[in-house]
This record gives C-alpha cells, structure tokens and sequence, in this order.
C-alpha cells in the first residue's frame, strides 16, 4: 500500500516550480482523512486534520523535483537548458526526459572539446527528435522544465528510483498523515521549490505558524565505495538530524525526538549532513523561531536518476512520526 502510493507519486511530473500535478496525486491520498484541504499562493498543498489540544503540529516534505529548464532553442531543434536545482551534469547525459505536456526529449551533451565524463550544464542540450526551430519550439517553449524518466527498482528490501528526494517522504507524510492517532491539529504540507532555496516551506510555515514542525527528506550516506565520510547507512534507520547546512536543530528539540524513538522502540540514527539543507531551516527561522525537526530517509546517489533507498527504513519513518504525533506534550525548552 505505501509502495503503491509511493509509485504513483514517483511516475507523476513535478518539477520545482511546476508542483500542480503532483499536488493534484497527493491531494488524492490525504483527502479522505482530511477536515480540510488547500494549496495556497506559492502552490503548497496542506492538508488539516483537527484534534483537541489547541496545538499545531506542521508535518512537511517537498513535492518538487530538480530538472533543466529551457533557456533556448537552436536552428536544428535543440533545446539548450539550465539547471533547476542541484543537477549533476554527468549522471543527466544520456537520459530520457518528460516535460509536464508529455513531451519526450534525450540528453546529450557536446563532445566536440571533452567526453560525456566531463559534462557541464552549459554543454548539455535535449533533443525532442525536432528537426528545425520551428518544430520544437511548436512542442516545448522557453522556460518549460523537463524531469528524468526513470522506472522503480525492486532490489530486495531496497528500491531505487528517480525523484525519491522527496517523494519517498512525500509518502511517509501522507501515510502519517492517514494513520496518527493525535490529540494535536495536524498540518500536512507538501511544499514547493525546496530544490531553490525552501521557498514553499517558507511562506507555510508563516501563515500556518505552528507550535512544532517535522520536516522529512532525503539525506546522503557513507556506506557507498570511496565516498565522503558520513556515518549514515541504508537500512540502519531514518534519522535524527543534528545539524545541515541550512539548520542546527535545537538541543530542546533533538533529546525529545530522541527520548520518543527511546520509548517506542524505534530505530534510530543520528545525520550531520555537510553539504545541503532542508525545509526544516526555513521553519525554524520563521518568526520568533519555530521548533523544528527533520528526520531523513537515508538516500544513495540523490539527485540521479538511481536514488535508492531501504523500505524499513521508511516504515520506521512513518511509525517515528506518527509516535510524536501521539505525545500530549510537545518539545518544550
Ligand atoms: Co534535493
Ligand atoms: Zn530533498
């Protein structure tokens, strides 16, 4: 059932800026538990479920995407693009791609002064199989973004697929969402342009301004050859995080999530992830400062069309939530 939920937001389009379809899916599998649902100026869609305490609890996760963005068409029907978001020019060489409309493209890169290895946005072009100006520029227009098509992976208790950053929490909100039990309003927010500077997140954490925040997303790992060193593993829980380039989570906050993973008996790990940021950043900066948490899915090869990631290590994710959201007490500092 989360798998099949988890599938469906994976083959929708959603690139960063360009949210509506994918809210249009998600919307689908939370409005039946929910008193309301909305999507605001910014294209957040928020989904409200009413309890009795008096207190707010913001559940987030991103529904956009990073992808390239036409900033140009030539004589013989390329499209030339930019970046949306942190996009890894050598693992998009070669790729198929989808624009919202449908239409389909390739990417390749030039190769007349280096290899594929070396590939840079500004080398890398789309081709739509247009022959002249005239026909892509019928199909695609400047500024229209196109996404990785990419299929669903099964590998054991592992999948991997394009756009788990951050559909996979997409499913673990909603599924939260559908399942707590919980005394406080709950706020589900699947918010927009997170890949640009959490943009969405921003603006609802202010209209919303709750007592407590938890963000989910994808984070990195250590347990790949050769890479970075980083204590996170697949498999080995979602996580507590410490701290990102976009947020120190408050002490306060951290000993409560712990203290509730304690109790519950749920697996755990604590992430400092050095390079990147998330939602929770901009909640915590909103007004006085909001108490806010992410917890991660620990995630290999994000931002490619193979992010992988552990099922366990979702379900933990959905059952951390959800064990929060039936606390009476929030954190308190
Ligand atoms: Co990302
Ligand atoms: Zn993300």
């Amino acid at each position: 059932m989360f798998t099949d939920m988890l599938k469906d937001f994976l083959k929708t389009y959603g690139a960063t800026g360009r949210e509506d379809k994918i809210a249009d899916t998600i919307k689908n599998y939370v409005e039946a538990k929910a008193d309301e649902v909305y999507t605001d100026v910014m294209g957040n869609l928020i989904a409200v479920r009413r309890g009795i305490s008096g207190k707010k609890i913001m559940l987030s996760a991103h529904m956009d995407q990073i992808g390239l963005i036409v900033i140009d068409i030539d004589d013989r029907g390329f499209l030339r693009v930019s970046n949306v978001g942190g996009v890894n020019p050598v693992v998009t060489v070669a790729r198929e791609v989808v624009f919202e409309n449908g239409v389909r493209g390739v990417t390749y890169c030039e190769t007349e002064k280096s290899g594929v290895g070396e590939a840079t946005i500004a080398k890398l072009f789309v081709d739509i199989g247009a022959t002249t100006y005239e026909e892509a520029a019928a199909k695609v227009g400047i500024g229209d973004i196109c996404v990785y098509v990419t299929n669903f992976v099964e590998l054991g208790n592992r999948f991997a697929c394009g756009a788990l950053d951050d559909r996979v929490c997409c499913a673990v909100v909603a599924e939260a969402f559908n399942t707590a039990v919980s005394d406080h309003d709950i706020y589900a927010v699947f918010t927009v342009q997170e890949e640009v500077g959490l943009r969405g997140a921003t603006t609802a954490a202010y209209a919303i301004s709750p007592d407590f925040a938890i963000n989910l997303d994808v984070t990195l790992t250590g347990d790949i050859p050769e890479c970075a060193r980083m204590s996170v593993k697949l498999g080995a829980g979602p996580t507590i995080k410490v701290m990102d380039s976009s947020a120190i989570i408050p002490t306060f906050v951290r000993r409560y999530m712990e203290d509730v993973a304690k109790k519950n008996n749920i697996k755990v790990q604590n992430e400092v992830l050095r390079g990147g940021g998330t939602d929770a950043g901009a909640v915590l900066k909103t007004k006085g400062g909001i108490p806010a948490c992410c917890i991660s899915i620990p995630t290999r090869y994000v931002h490619s069309p193979v992010e992988m990631a552990d099922i366990d290590d979702c379900h933990n994710a959905v059952k951390f939530v959800n064990a929060m959201l039936a606390e009476r007490e929030l954190p308190r500092f």
